[in-house]
C-alpha cells in the first residue's frame, strides 16, 4: 500500500472520528470547476490585467469601470460553470455530520458561491460574496440579479456607484464571518485547510491557531504550502479527487448531483 492511501486512510479515520470539524476553503477547490485560483495564470483578454492590483478601493476608485467590468465577467464565468465533485463532497460531509449530531463548520476565502450550489449551508464567507452587491454612498445592499449591467460602472439609486460586497485588499474582513470562524476554530477537534495557498491572512493563521487550541490538522493540496510541514496529515493532489475517495473510504454515499 502507498503512503498516499494510508495517508488516505488515516485522514478518513481522522474525519469519521472527529466531533466539530472545521473546513477552510480556497481558490484550488473551484480549479476543477474551471475557475482559475489567483496564482495560476488567467487566460483571454483579462490575463493582463493582475487581481491583485484590480482587488482593490485604490483601483476601484481609480477606474470604478475597469473594476466593474472584470467583476461583470468573473461573476458571468462563476455562474457559468458546475460545482465539482469536490464542492459536492463537502456539501454531503457537512450533512453526514449534521445527522450524526455533530458540527462540521464550512469556512470559505471564495466568493463564487460554489459551495452553497454544491450542498453546503451556513457557509462563512470570509472574503464576502461576489452575489451580493452595494452602494459606495449608503451601503445598501442588492442581490447581483436585480442589478442590470448595461452602464459600467454601475450608478447605485442614492448617487453612488454599485460594487460588490467583497473584501478587497486591505479592507477588514466581516466581522461576524470572523467571529464565527474563532468561535468555530477554539471548538474544533479537526481542522481541514483545502485548496488554499495559505499565503493570505488571517486565514493563513487559522491552522495554526486550531492546533494551538489542541486540534488535529489535515491539509488537501495541489502543491506544498507554508502549512505542510505542521499538519498531522498532508495529501497532494486535486480536491476533486481526494475528497471523494475519502468519502468512499468512510462509507458515505457520494452525491451525484
Ligand atoms: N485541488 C487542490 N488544490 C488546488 C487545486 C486543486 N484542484 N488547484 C490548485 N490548488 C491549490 C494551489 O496549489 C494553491 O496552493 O490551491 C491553492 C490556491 O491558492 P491561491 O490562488 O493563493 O488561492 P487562495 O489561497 O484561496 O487565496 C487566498 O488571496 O488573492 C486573495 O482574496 C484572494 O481569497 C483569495 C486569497
Amino acid at each position: 500500500m502507498s503512503s498516499d492511501h494510508s495517508n488516505l486512510t488515516l485522514a478518513a479515520e481522522m474525519i469519521d472520528d472527529a466531533q466539530s470539524i472545521v473546513i477552510l476553503t480556497g481558490a484550488g477547490v473551484s480549479a476543477e470547476s474551471g475557475l482559475a485560483t489567483f496564482r495560476d495564470p488567467e487566460e483571454g483578454h483579462w490575463s493582463k490585467y493582475d487581481p491583485m492590483e484590480l482587488a482593490t478601493v485604490h483601483a476601484f476608485n481609480k477606474d470604478p469601470e475597469l473594476v466593474t467590468r472584470w467583476y461583470h465577467w468573473r461573476f458571468t464565468r462563476a455562474r457559468n460553470v458546475e460545482p465539482n465533485p469536490g464542492h459536492y463532497a463537502i456539501g454531503a460531509l457537512q450533512k453526514h455530520k449534521s445527522n450524526a449530531d455533530q458540527a462540521l463548520t464550512l469556512i470559505t476565502q471564495n466568493v463564487d458561491g460554489l459551495h452553497q450550489r454544491g450542498g453546503a449551508s451556513d457557509v462563512v464567507e470570509l472574503h464576502g460574496t461576489i452575489h451580493t452587491w452595494r452602494c459606495t454612498k449608503t451601503g445598501k445592499q442588492r442581490p447581483l440579479t436585480e442589478l442590470s449591467f448595461d452602464t459600467f460602472p454601475i450608478p447605485s439609486d442614492d448617487g453612488g456607484l454599485m460594487r460588490p460586497c467583497i473584501v478587497w485588499f486591505g479592507e477588514s474582513l466581516p466581522e461576524d464571518a470572523l467571529q464565527r470562524s474563532f468561535q468555530a476554530m477554539a471548538e474544533c477537534d479537526l481542522f481541514i485547510s483545502i485548496g488554499t495557498s495559505g499565503t493570505v491572512e488571517p486565514a493563513a493563521s487559522f491552522i495554526l491557531a486550531a492546533k494551538e487550541n489542541g486540534a488535529k490538522t489535515i491539509e488537501i493540496n495541489r502543491d506544498p504550502t507554508p502549512n505542510t510541514g505542521i499538519v498531522d496529515v498532508a495529501l497532494q493532489g486535486a480536491s476533486g479527487v481526494i475528497l471523494p475517495q475519502i468519502l468512499t473510504e468512510i462509507g458515505i454515499e457520494y452525491p451525484t448531483p
